[in-house]
């Protein structure tokens, strides 16, 4: 049995970790017309991206375009990190490719680009992995589950790895389990959207040497920035983990501003203004630095996470008069929803600490699956919520692992609701929760 194991590893390692390996698409700006590829070359030298639209099946002498990588960050968290900003692409399209070096050629993957007016998607976003015990394992169970939804992206809202974010061990782990359990059965690569978490602060410029993403000013632990497509959807990527005072605030409210007229806006942040768990500290410098500007331009959606918990809001806006709690109130018109907190994989806390405003909470691990609507026959743009329950506990502590039993969906059929999916309840509303939010 021990013998069949070795040699399934070794066939496998030989196959999938050639000499490029933990592969990730990185989604900031536009990314109808731009995406970040990354990988890590273990050996080989002189790497080229071959890519284009067309499905050519790795053959070389097909692919319209190539590149050379557009940034190396060698020995950094003990990989050899190679990045290609692709730009001018075509808005709402499969691009498909390979990497080529002195040793070979690799597999063939693709990745959709977002389009660039208003059509439907679907996303997940979540956050809060673990690097060992059943809490990684949970994550894992994650990570398969958005191979199965397959949606266009996945908003990652901080925590990564167990302690401060330096062991080189835990990133390849985590970028080896990204690589190889968020991918689709037919290759496809989902692009993700990271956020910093304080289980990065080691290094606070960990994001963009890892995902390339990109920092504010000459500052390289001044990571937040925006990512928005199609005068449709916008996300502003904040970082509770540094100075939010100042130069943070004041460009949230310029992309606040820029994106106004988009039809959903949203953003997320690691650490949530009022955690519904009394195992984690209140952030009141962050309600008070961000809670109003969120209101004043209409803020759809903010994400969390941090609490290893589910939660969500009735839409809340800041006010200090008879009725509000912690500076909120309920104002299903006009004020933000909140979603979050986290538990991707680490394992979940108790919820002993709702509010008024809650609408929903709950202890198990989770991930939020968003599907995006335009407005479309006279009916109004929306997002519909889903909460998929990922794994969960006995009451003796064993893990119960729920994506297994789910039959992954099909290019195209992204909106459809999976066999054996478990999804929070909310009654009376059921298995979803809609934006814009109306009382049943
Ligand atoms: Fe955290």
């Amino acid at each position: 049995m021990r013998i069949r194991f070795i040699l399934a590893v070794l066939i496998f390692s030989s196959e999938s970790f050639a000499e490029t390996a933990r592969y990730r698409v990185v989604w900031t700006g536009d990314p109808s017309t731009t995406a970040t590829i990354a990988w890590d070359q273990i050996q080989g030298d002189d790497p080229v991206l071959y890519y284009g639209t067309k499905n050519v099946k790795g053959d070389l002498k097909k692919f319209k375009h190539f590149t050379k990588p557009t940034r190396n960050v060698p020995d950094y968290r003990g990989m050899n990190n190679m990045f290609v900003r692709l730009e001018n692409l075509q808005p709402d399209q499969e691009y498909f490719f390979v990497i080529k070096d002195s040793e070979g050629v690799s597999s063939q993957y693709w990745f959709r680009t977002a389009p660039d007016k208003p059509k439907a998607f679907t996303c997940i976003v979540g956050g809060d992995t673990k690097s060992y015990g059943s809490a990684l394992i949970a994550g894992r169970e994650s990570n398969m589950m958005t191979s199965k939804l397959r949606p266009l992206f996945v908003i990652f809202v901080g925590d990564f790895n167990s302690g401060n974010g330096l062991p080189s061990s835990r990133w390849q782990q985590w970028f080896d389990d990204w690589f190889l359990l968020t991918t689709t059965y037919d290759e496809r690569l989902i692009p993700i959207v990271p956020v910093h978490g304080n289980h990065e602060d080691g290094d606070k410029t960990v994001l963009h040497h890892l995902f390339d993403v990109p920092y504010q000013g000459d500052n390289k632990e001044n990571i937040y920035y925006d990512m928005a497509f199609g005068d449709f959807f916008s996300f502003l990527a904040l970082n509770s983990q540094i100075n939010a005072e100042g130069a943070q605030t004041h460009w949230l409210e310029e992309h606040l501003k820029k994106y106004k007229d988009y039809t959903f806006n949203t953003a997320g942040y690691h650490k949530p203004f009022f955690p519904h768990t009394s195992r984690k500290r209140e952030n009141e410098h962050l309600y008070k630095l961000w809670a109003n500007l969120f209101f004043s331009y209409g803020l759809d959606l903010s994400f969390d996470a941090d609490s290893h918990i589910t939660k969500m809001t009735y839409p809340i806006r800041p006010s200090n008069e008879k009725g509000s709690h912690m500076g909120f109130i309920r104002d299903d018109k006009k004020g933000t929803m909140y979603l979050g907190e986290g538990s991707w994989g680490a394992g979940p806390r108790s919820t002993d600490d709702l509010k008024p405003w809650t609408l929903r909470s709950g202890a198990f691990n989770q991930i939020k699956w968003l599907h995006v609507f335009p407005e479309e026959k006279g009916k109004p743009a929306r997002i519909d919520i889903r909460t998929v329950i990922t794994a969960d506990k006995t009451e003796d502590g064993r893990l119960i692992p729920y994506s297994h039993g789910v039959v992954p969906l099909k290019e195209g059929q992204e909106f459809d609701i999976p066999k054996g999916i478990k999804l929070f309840t909310t009654e009376p509303y059921g298995d979803v929760i809609s934006f814009p939010f109306s009382e049943k």
